[in-house]
């Protein structure tokens, strides 16, 4: 990986300055690293329609497949309340983030890198947090 995961951890931790989380109060920023070393933030977005919400993560990824990224490395998630600058424990990626991670990334290689601070980060190999996923062998974007 080019850069480190507390790097991305930081970048992760910029992005979640523009959530968009009127409803949940909870601000969460992604950073997606591929293998050429580009990184693609998210932050979640709330709608006051509630389903149309849509995760940090997923606005990553879906950033990123839509300028034709490939080759995913890992993605670090940092969230918390809104009114805190430093969240106070990690934010694992929900259930659809997991599925949509491994529609694009191999589950034996892609990492998870949460962090609540610099010296608090923890790294998850995908297949471990996501047993028995759902995978139809057509994808190409790995
Ligand atoms: N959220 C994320 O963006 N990522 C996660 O991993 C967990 C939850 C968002 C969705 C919603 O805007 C808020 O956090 C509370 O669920």
């Amino acid at each position: 990986m080019s850069i480190s995961h507390a790097a991305l951890l930081k970048m992760a931790k910029d992005a979640r300055k523009s959530a968009y989380s009127p409803y949940s109060h909870f601000a969460v920023g992604a950073a997606l690293l591929c293998a050429d070393g580009s990184v693609y933030t998210g932050c979640n977005v709330e709608n006051s329609a509630f389903t149309p919400t849509c995760c940090a993560e997923r606005v990553a990824f879906y950033k990123a497949i839509s300028e034709n990224a490939k080759g995913f490395t890992a993605i670090a998630v940092v969230g918390g309340r809104q009114d805190r600058e430093n969240p106070e424990d990690f934010c694992p990626p929900c259930g659809v983030c997991r599925q949509v991670m491994l529609e694009f990334c191999d589950p034996e290689s892609f990492l998870i890198v949460l962090g609540s601070s610099p010296d608090n980060i923890k790294v998850y190999k995908l297949g471990d947090i996501m047993p028995l996923g759902f995978k139809m062998d057509k994808h190409s974007n790995i």
